[in-house]
């Protein structure tokens, strides 16, 4: 049996106590504005096990209030490599400062290691910060494994059951005046094609109606683990490059764009970096002043064993980025009012301000305006899921699709050469044409020296004269 006790509280708060049998429960009838103090028993039998008494405090649920909201976001944060950062997260939340963390995926290194036992060391780390405030997490590629079991036991997130299913690692909701999203990029590199269609077609669905809800919360910030861009050094990722690469841009960015998400948190580079307003790599100004794009910002510093991402060439977009510089960094996404929000990016060691810079934005809200799903009127195509952009989609159809296309064409070939009987044709495969009046075939090869097939060993395919024309 479980219980968890508010032993005291504060302001005109309401005790509440109650117990559960599950480890996951939902506090009813809190207040907004409030501190609570709690303690969790656990009991088995005669024995009881008890925690030390932690605090946590609800937001002031008030539009026209000065104060600003903030949150702590970053990711790549691992059990071992991420310990120079557990002390000033902590530090930080006991300031009293920040409505929630986020932490967008890849955990521990990984939560499922020695049994599961790095994930029980990490979270008794992350203990004294989650007791807290809420520890709002996406999921990454260090959880896939065996379908995101230990992500999904060890975290309860908002909008999905628990343990959470693979079929919903995404959720959103609202605190003042965000919009928060947390989507899973995961979706693109698991083996099953639903979840693709299955998180788009919530996404739609989810930012449509954000966007009748602008008036009361005017900013859309999305999290997802790896980039859509990136200009790290790092060939074989998503984000760089290659013709079966920018799965998770190709599959969410026109979404995102056409329903005005204002800011893109991402990780996955264990760097840092920030992009100008842009879409589809078109940059649309080298400023935050009423963006007409979103604005990306990959924070995968906190602390990875695989260490840092060296950056590679600069992106025309890139608007700030840093990669030893960055190690142990986390960002600070401060929203001050309807029109203004900041980031900055800080260091762990030394405590400095890596990056700083606001988003001010007077017009919020869709930017393709003609957008209208149940008309029909869909000028970027985002009515339907994108169902090509799936990893194993598209190893499939290229796996299948090229070979059958080769030997359709090395079987027309053959076919035609014979058909016209201007040719024999040697191994199957190179087809001769008559290029000379003169009684006798030739075959032109790569190497550009021509070959009297009449001296030629047409069975063994060994040339027995060479013919130089
Ligand atoms: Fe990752």
């Amino acid at each position: 049996m479980l219980s968890i006790d508010i032993v005291s509280f504060s302001g005109i708060c309401v005790v509440i106590r109650f117990s559960c049998t599950s480890v996951v429960t939902r506090l009813q009838g809190l207040l907004s504005g409030c501190t609570y103090y709690y303690k969790i028993q656990q009991s088995s039998g005669q024995e009881v096990a008890e925690s030390q008494v932690f605090n946590f405090w609800t937001i002031t649920q008030s539009q026209n209030k000065v104060k600003p909201q903030k949150y702590l976001v970053y990711g790549d944060l691992g059990q071992e490599a991420g310990k120079p950062t557990f002390p000033v997260l902590k530090e930080e939340v006991e300031s009293g400062q920040y409505e929630t963390i986020w932490h967008v995926g890849d955990f521990a290194y990984d939560l499922f290691d020695e049994g599961g036992k790095r994930g029980d060391h990490f979270l008794l780390e992350i203990e004294q910060i989650a007791a807290r405030i809420p520890y709002m997490t996406s999921p990454g590629n260090h959880e896939i494994q065996n379908s995101f079991h230990h992500y999904g036991t060890r975290f309860s997130m908002p909008g999905t059951t628990w343990p959470m299913p693979v079929t919903k690692l995404w959720y959103s909701y609202n605190i003042g005046l965000v919009h928060f999203i947390s989507y899973s990029t995961e979706v693109f590199f698991s083996d099953n094609q639903v979840h693709v269609c299955k998180q788009y077609d919530w996404l739609l669905r989810d930012l449509t109606e954000a966007n009748e809800n602008r008036d009361k919360q005017p900013w859309i910030v999305a999290m997802g683990h790896r980039p859509m861009y990136c200009s790290n050094r790092d060939i074989r990722e998503d984000c760089f490059g290659g013709p079966l690469h920018y799965w998770v841009r190709n599959g969410l960015e026109d979404l995102f764009h056409s329903q005005g998400v204002d800011l893109i948190i991402q990780a996955h580079e264990h760097s840092y970096e920030r992009s100008w307003p842009m879409y589809r790599e078109e940059v649309t100004a080298k400023n935050y002043i009423n963006p007409e794009a979103s604005v990306h910002v990959t924070s995968g510093a906190a602390g990875s064993f695989e260490g840092v991402d060296k950056m590679g060439k600069p992106e025309h977009w890139s608007a700030f980025r840093a990669d030893d510089k960055s190690f142990h960094s986390f960002g600070k996404l401060i929203i001050h009012n309807q029109t203004h929000i900041q980031f900055i990016q800080e260091t762990v060691k030394p405590r400095a301000e890596l990056d700083n810079f606001w988003i001010v934005q007077h017009n919020h809200g869709p930017r393709i305006q003609e957008l209208d799903c149940q008309t029909g009127e869909d000028p970027l195509n985002i009515c339907r899921c994108p169902a090509l952009y799936h990893y194993a989609t598209v190893s499939i159809v290229v796996g299948i699709t090229v070979p059958i296309v080769v030997l359709v064409t090395l079987f027309l070939t053959v076919y035609v050469c014979r058909k016209r009987g201007r040719c024999r044709c040697f191994d199957q495969t190179i087809c001769c044409s008559k290029l000379y009046s003169w009684n006798s075939w030739t075959v032109k090869f790569k190497s550009k020296k021509y070959f009297n097939p009449l001296e030629y060993d047409t069975y063994n395919l060994v040339a027995t004269k060479d013919v130089e024309l």
